[in-house]
């Protein structure tokens, strides 16, 4: 599917980013972490749109050379549809521009969607954060731009 449109967050957005993340997300940020998030000046914040829907989104840090994808979500019902890779890449050509030069992330061990996108696009893994999610481990994952 091609027609995905991907776009800066506005604040207008948050409230349904907000409902994106708690009906997706294994372990969801709380409003303010949302907030805090787009009001930071290193943080990239990009929606997907798809049929005049906000049906996903990234953000990613940049901290002078290097960056962190800190959050990524779509929909149930849209997944499988290769929108997550396609707002991955986004994000990764978006890092290049940004004079990034490598790209790091944390994901759950279990969550093995993501691991697969993660690997499929030259994602990894370096090391482990033991019970990081509590009862289980956090993989830390790098690619180098
Ligand atoms: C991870 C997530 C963003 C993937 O989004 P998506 O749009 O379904 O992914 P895509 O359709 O672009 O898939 C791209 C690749 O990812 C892998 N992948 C995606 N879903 C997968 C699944 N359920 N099982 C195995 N591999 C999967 C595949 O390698 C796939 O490529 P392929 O179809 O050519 O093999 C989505 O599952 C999600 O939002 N999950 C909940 C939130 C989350 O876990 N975010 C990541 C936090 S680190």
């Amino acid at each position: 599917m091609n027609n995905l449109i991907i776009s800066d967050c506005r604040e207008q957005n948050l409230e349904r980013i907000y409902e994106l993340e708690i009906n997706n997300s294994y372990n969801p940020w709380t409003k303010k972490m949302f907030m805090d998030e787009f009001a930071n000046k290193s943080s990239f914040f990009k929606i997907a749109n798809f049929q005049n829907n906000i049906i996903g989104f990234i953000i990613y840090r940049i901290n002078i050379d290097e960056a962190e994808i800190m959050n990524l979500v779509i929909d149930a019902h849209c997944r499988n549809n290769g929108f997550g890779e396609k707002l991955l890449l986004y994000a990764v050509e978006d890092i290049k521009l940004l004079c990034a030069n490598k790209i790091f992330l944390e994901v759950r061990d279990s969550n093995k969607a993501a691991i697969k996108l993660y690997t499929k696009n030259g994602f990894k893994k370096y090391n482990i954060r033991k019970n990081y999610y509590t009862v289980e481990d956090a993989l830390l994952m790098k690619k180098i731009l």
